[in-house]
């Protein structure tokens, strides 16, 4: 269940840089490709000759070349040419809003007429120099919700990130779930504490003494349709938290993109931006190095629990305070969807009157 008008990221600018690139996102075939200009385009990925997938063809101009009898297809879903055809009354196949914005590709699969690229998240610190970036994609076999939900409750951290951003002291602060406008805030706030590994490591980098108590900070943002940001660190106990002076910190925001591929497969587009030794290319690596192994913990648990929930679709679960940030999430996702249905079936009703 995921809404469709809305802008999810289809993928990374890297991933077209050796030709068209072909993935299911919301349920349709999608093949994207960069055309000579420059421009990124993206098509439904069917050839209207046979049926072949214009993702296995090539770029040519600004067209892509189906690779089976060589059609070649506009950006715009029009037929430009055929050896040897007219293809003039070829039919349309669709084409996608597409938008390369903060170092990824968005893509709009609702209706293209409602496409507003002003609804593009804001991602600051993709063209700021106090900030680094580093991240990755997963394919994970599970519902987008079910990451929704892990990322809105970091209880799980204590257990399934043990040894690196794991602590006791997660289970003993409570957390608090509260909405902002059209946001979902979840928060969490250990005082005096001792930094996990993950943070010592941070905390050496940015030339703090890893072994000095601190306060820690986890503020889990989501906004419509699967955007979850997190802003995460420790400051020196005492010094103000996450409000703390920048010499007094490590903080940074973890980046969580979720793209339903279909009911129960998404495509994750993970990272981390770090407000601190933002020149230091190594550390960026090394960061993204852990944060792709604590992440691919979250798979292996988010995997199995889709085995169960779909072997088990009638069990009734439980629905904790720890869980209320993921209800709310739900919530919203779950109007977004009821409000596009009534949306078609008013359409589909306007147009039976006039048929
Ligand atoms: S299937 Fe694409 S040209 Fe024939
Ligand atoms: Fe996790």
């Amino acid at each position: 269940m995921f809404p469709k008008n809305a802008w999810y990221i289809a993928c990374t600018p890297d991933e077209l840089a050796d030709g068209p690139l072909g993935r299911s996102l919301c349920g349709q075939r999608v093949a994207l490709y960069r055309g000579a200009g420059g421009q990124v385009a993206a098509l439904e990925d069917f050839c209207p000759h046979r049926g072949a997938a214009l993702s296995l063809g090539r770029v040519v101009g600004d067209n892509l070349m189906c690779g089976y009898h060589g059609l070649v297809m506009g950006c715009d879903g029009k037929t430009v040419s055929m050896p040897m055809q007219r293809v003039g009354g070829f039919p349309c196949i669709r084409s996608y809003p597409v938008v390369e914005r903060h170092g990824f590709v968005w893509l709009w699969p609702g209706d293209a007429a409602l496409a507003d690229e002003a609804a593009i998240p804001a991602l600051p610190w993709s063209d700021n120099p106090e900030w680094a970036f580093g991240g990755g994609l997963y394919h994970i076999g599970c519902d987008y919700r079910l990451m929704v939900d892990n990322l809105m409750d970091l209880t799980h951290e204590a257990y399934v990130h043990v040894g690196s951003i794991g602590q006791d002291e997660i289970d003993a602060s409570p957390v608090r779930t509260r909405m902002e406008g059209e946001t979902v805030v979840t928060s969490r706030i250990m005082q005096n504490v001792t930094a996990p590994p993950f943070w010592q490591d941070a905390m050496r980098a940015n030339g703090l003494d890893p072994d000095a108590p601190v306060d820690r900070w986890q503020i889990s943002r989501f906004t419509a349709p699967s955007h979850v940001l997190i802003d995460v660190g420790v400051a020196l106990a005492g010094k103000g938290g996450f409000e703390a002076a920048p010499e007094y910190k490590a903080s940074a925001v973890v980046v969580d993109f979720m793209t339903p591929e279909t009911e129960t497969s998404h495509w994750y587009f993970w990272g981390m931006a770090r407000h601190f030794k933002p020149e230091d290319a190594a550390l960026t690596a090394t960061i993204r190095e852990g944060q792709g192994r604590i992440f691919s913990q979250d798979l292996d648990v988010l995997e199995a629990q889709q085995r169960n929930l779909r072997t088990f679709p009638d069990r009734r679960l439980l629905a904790l305070n720890i869980d209320a940030g993921g209800v709310q999430a739900r919530r919203i996702i779950d109007r977004l969807v009821q409000a596009e249905k009534t949306m078609t079936t008013a359409a589909d009703a306007a147009e039976a009157q006039l048929a």
